[in-house]
């Protein structure tokens, strides 16, 4: 047996539970989980959405989670049927670690896209998490990108453009369903350019004192851009991480960020569980680490969820040009793409 989703979902079955009585045990609970997780209905792959979503993983403040929920969020949805492709945004190259892609300087990456003449294509590697998820890993030359870049014309749309180019350029039927954007801990042009790319953006909060702040300030940079350079951009999804279950402050947080933030809020909560923060080491997602692990069955039900949103969504509503003084981004908006779209409707549109 060697499909890691097959793998993932037998390592589940062996943890059910062999009696409901015994459901008030930690391990049983976990094992519930498990078995929801597993439910018949469920084992179906994940809806596809109803157009090509590019997600953006943003956050400001380091380490809450950001890579980590890229990372498994992109493995399950590709376990459960779905086209992905992580784009590695962070000179750090975390989320090319855990997905086990090379990263050493020279290897083809998203600097030669950004900076360079690469075609997102040339600078994409297959991963060792599933055939249906690839990777466009950072190395560190990315670090000296922000500035490279500052002299670049519509220095602001690289990552844009790229995509975009990408996504054209691929036979519908290999075209990713999500393409999901790592973002480095700042709001520089590499989150700027992760922000004018996407359509939707993700924030991980983590379920910690001092969460919410400087989050005001991710907000109004991604008003900011709404208003000038890319008037799709919408704060799709809230993704709580990190939950501590064992203290008061945790869901202090997680009431306060639901509050604020009403159903953006995935109703999923990661965990914080130690599996999660040693899968990396390997070079793997918590997913095909260990399985049946609290993280990973979390991270399962929260790409579920995502997934579930992403399917009642329609083509993009046809926003507003940008202002005239901002550079308008020249290649045909993401929303003429349609996933599953025949070669010849293509080339007609391209033409
Ligand atoms: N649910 C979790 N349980 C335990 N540890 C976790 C969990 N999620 C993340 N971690 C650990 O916390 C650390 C920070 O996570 P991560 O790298 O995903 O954050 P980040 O926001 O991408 O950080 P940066 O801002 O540096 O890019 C890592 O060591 C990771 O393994
Ligand atoms: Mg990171």
């Amino acid at each position: 047996m060697t499909d890691p989703g097959e793998r993932l979902r037998s390592s589940l079955a062996a943890d059910l539970p062999p009696a409901a009585a015994e459901f008030d045990s930690p391990i049983a609970m976990e094992a519930m989980r498990a078995t929801r997780v597993l439910h018949a209905g469920d084992q179906d792959p994940f809806p596809a959405p109803g157009r090509i979503r590019v997600l953006t993983i943003a956050n400001q403040k380091g380490g809450v989670g950001k890579t980590t929920s890229t990372v498994n969020l992109g493995v399950a949805l590709s376990l459960f049927g779905l086209r992905v492709l992580v784009i590695d945004l962070d000179p750090q190259g975390n989320a090319s670690t855990a997905l086990g892609v090379e990263h050493v300087v020279g290897t083809p990456s998203i600097y030669d896209a950004l900076v360079g003449e690469a075609t997102l294509a040339e600078v994409t590697h297959p991963t060792t998490a599933s055939p249906n998820l690839r990777c466009v890993p950072a190395t560190i030359d990315l670090a000296g990108a922000e500035i490279e870049l500052v002299s670049v014309v519509a220095r602001e749309h690289r990552l844009r453009r790229s995509i975009e180019a990408h996504l054209h350029a691929l036979p519908a039927e290999e075209r990713p369903h999500y393409v999901l954007i790592d973002c480095p801990p700042s709001l520089g042009l590499l989150t700027l350019n992760a922000l004018v790319a996407g359509d939707e953006v993700l924030i991980p909060i983590q379920c910690e004192y001092y969460a919410l702040e400087g989050l005001g300030q991710l907000l109004s940079n991604i008003e900011l851009v709404r208003a000038h350079l890319n008037p799709g951009i919408v704060v799709s999804t809230i993704l709580l991480t990190m939950y501590d279950g064992r203290t008061k402050l945790a869901d202090q947080v997680a009431d306060e960020v639901r509050n604020h933030f009403g159903e953006l809020v995935l109703s999923s909560v990661i965990p914080r569980n130690v599996r999660v923060s040693e899968a990396p080491g390997y070079g793997q997602s918590v997913l095909t680490y260990d399985p049946g692990s609290r993280g990973s069955t979390s991270y399962v039900e929260a790409a579920r969820e995502l997934a579930v949103r992403g399917a009642d969504l329609g083509p993009l509503v046809p926003v507003q040009q940008a202002p005239a003084a901002v550079a308008p981004v020249a290649a045909p908006p993401l929303n003429a793409l349609v996933l599953g779209q025949s070669a010849a409707a293509r080339s007609q549109e391209d033409s």
